[in-house]
């Protein structure tokens, strides 16, 4: 059973992601204009996530791999931003199979990123600059390296055998499952020491827990409550959608993974499984919840963070990240989907904003342009679409800089196991190899992960050793150091639209309304809060355009534009992004 690189690609993103935090000043504050439960303030819907990648971020110690102490000598960069959270991707002690995805000891830091002692350091380091903390929780599977499996596996009558999923092979082979990382795609692994097939929808190293199990969701309960009570501040729930599992396992009709969130999500007892989750942990705590993949319909992702049912904060759906592939896409269906989810979580429920993660190809090759020409000012315009929009944005390493895809050619560089296991797949069926490399170069996730660029020097200035990961080529011009000194750089402009962002809580918390609906060039919307009124202008082509608005832009105050000098009569440059005060 097998399905295509693009939809293997897009299930990698299904799968994935995000969460948030922020300053707790506001957080009983009430806008009183809007009664609606979308307009009373709290941190995380202030917060502008900023995602640190800490293998790709800053090596300290040379040997090639970021590290945590790396990312403490980072902190006046991290905070001269003016983001007020972080999200970062998991630390654990690991064998990192899936980079740090697959945990072998909840409690630990993974020996290449450091010590429990340089995790305080960071911690404190954030929360003195007012940066909150979000840390990844992966408890859909943990490593078969972890302790509970190495007992699980070890006989049938082991305490810990029902933390997993076993199927005993005197019962026949188990129903087909699919698995998204597995070099065969098939989930269910035998192991013979207990000759029983063990169930693992990522890859063979991830063996999925058993949340059906009590005493599982106790042991996560007590791992959230170890790190809240190192004072992080918030959880994104790693593939947390398909921890519920009907354990009879019944057949799934063919070609069922070609639209497997539909099997796989929102199994039975997952509002339950979150509700316990809430009651145990997440109610005691300031911390804000995230979980990655919100359903297969608004009604699931309602169900997972309207207030009132006491689950999670937040939903971070992929609708919108899914839109983009190598043949390109169009932005009437972009405007679409991001005017659709706006609408369904207009009154209740609060969204997540983002174009990339660590599981994404770079923001600015997938939906911006990545010429030298128009690099610049698509990316900024990318930038200025995600903190205009209403729901918390997400906002990846590296993007504030208009950092692109590497876009590797020989499979030699590239690092992530599911695409190597692809690729051997592709070769062991006898796939086209050379079609597989092109679909990869464009959208492997490795695009996004290649190491910070901080400096023209050796290796971007990211490590004094060998980068575990190639460096993008072109870091000598786009780097942090340079940009710094460019008042219209990227990195600058990022910071501007930051501040925008935090000063006006119009583009936080106001209603957003879609105009010029069918202009397949321009993608025009107001945000109005409390009789202030803001107009978005984003050109997303590469050609001059306008925007039918109706909206005399002569009356209008231009808080922000992408190009230094701005455009005027209401035709935008390639690529412009604008952003008027047109509150009367
Ligand atoms: C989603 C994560 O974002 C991704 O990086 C990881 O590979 C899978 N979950 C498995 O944990």
């Amino acid at each position: 059973m097998r399905i295509n690189i693009f939809k293997f690609i897009i299930a990698i993103i299904i799968i994935a992601f995000a969460f948030s935090s922020c300053q707790s000043t506001n957080q009983d504050k009430t806008i009183k204009a809007d009664s609606s439960e979308n307009s009373r303030s709290k941190w995380w819907k202030e917060a502008i996530v900023y995602q640190i990648y800490p293998r790709s971020f800053k090596d300290a110690n040379g040997d090639g791999i970021g590290d945590l102490k790396g990312i403490i000598s980072k902190l006046d960069y991290i905070k001269s931003l003016g983001i007020n959270a972080v999200w970062l991707n998991p630390i654990y002690s690991s064998p990192n199979d899936d980079n740090g995805y697959d945990i072998s000891d909840y409690r630990n830091i993974m020996k290449e990123f450091g010590t429990m002692q340089d995790f305080d350091s960071l911690i404190s380091g954030m929360h003195q600059r007012g940066i909150k903390l979000v840390m990844d929780l992966v408890v859909n599977h943990s490593s078969d390296e972890h302790d509970w499996f190495k007992q699980s596996r070890s006989s049938r009558a082991n305490p810990y055998r029902n933390y997993y999923h076993w199927w005993d092979a005197e019962r026949g082979k188990p129903p087909y499952r699919y698995s998204l990382f597995d070099i065969n795609h098939y989930a269910w692994k035998y192991d013979s020491p207990t000759n029983a097939y063990y169930l693992h929808y990522f890859s063979r190293k991830q063996p999925d827990l058993n949340w059906e199990n009590p005493k599982v969701r106790q042991e996560v309960f007590d791992i959230m409550k170890f790190w809240a009570n190192k004072g992080i501040d918030g959880f994104r729930l790693d593939a947390f959608q398909f921890v519920a599992k009907d354990t009879t396992f019944p057949a799934f009709p063919n070609g069922f993974e070609k639209d497997f969130v539909k099997y796989y999500g929102i199994g039975p007892h997952l509002h339950d499984y979150l509700h316990e989750m809430n009651n145990e942990v997440l109610s005691k705590y300031d911390v804000m919840s995230v979980a990655e993949g919100a359903g297969n319909s608004f009604a699931d992702a309602h169900d997972l963070v309207d207030s009132n049912r006491k689950e999670l904060n937040m939903a971070y759906a992929f609708d919108g990240v899914d839109i983009a592939n190598s043949k390109g896409y169009s932005l009437l269906h972009f405007k679409e989907v991001f005017t659709r989810w706006d609408s369904a979580f207009a009154d209740n429920g609060w969204l997540s904003i983002f174009l990339a993660n660590h599981d994404q190809a770079r923001m600015v090759s997938r939906f911006g342009n990545d010429s030298p020409a128009f690099r610049e000012p698509s990316s900024k315009m990318l930038t200025t679409f995600i903190m205009t929009m209403r729901g918390t944005p997400y906002y990846y390493n590296g993007d504030e800089l208009g950092m692109s895809n590497a876009g590797f050619t020989k499979i030699e560089d590239y690092r992530d196991m599911p695409t190597l296991n692809e690729y051997q797949h592709q070769k062991n069926i006898g796939g086209d190899i050379q079609k597989f490399m092109k679909e990869i170069q464009f959208s492997c996730r490795d695009n996004g992960r290649t190491p910070f660029q901080w400096d023209s020097s050796t290796n971007a200035g990211f490590s004094t050793g060998t980068p575990w990961i190639k460096v993008n080529p072109n870091y000598k011009t786009i780097n942090a150091a340079a940009e710094e000194n460019d008042v219209n750089s990227c990195l600058n402009y990022f910071r501007k639209i930051v501040k925008l962002r935090k000063d006006n809580p119009v583009l936080v918390y106001g209603k957003y309304e879609l105009l010029d609906k069918t202009n397949p060039n321009v993608y025009a919307y107001t945000r109005t809060l409390a009789g202030k009124k803001f107009l978005v202008l984003l050109n997303f082509t590469s050609k001059s355009s306008s925007a039918n608005t109706g909206i005399d832009l002569n009356k209008a105050r231009l808080l922000i534009d992408n190009y230094a000098e701005s455009s005027t009569g209401g035709m935008l440059k390639p690529y412009e992004a604008m952003v008027y005060d047109i509150s009367l």
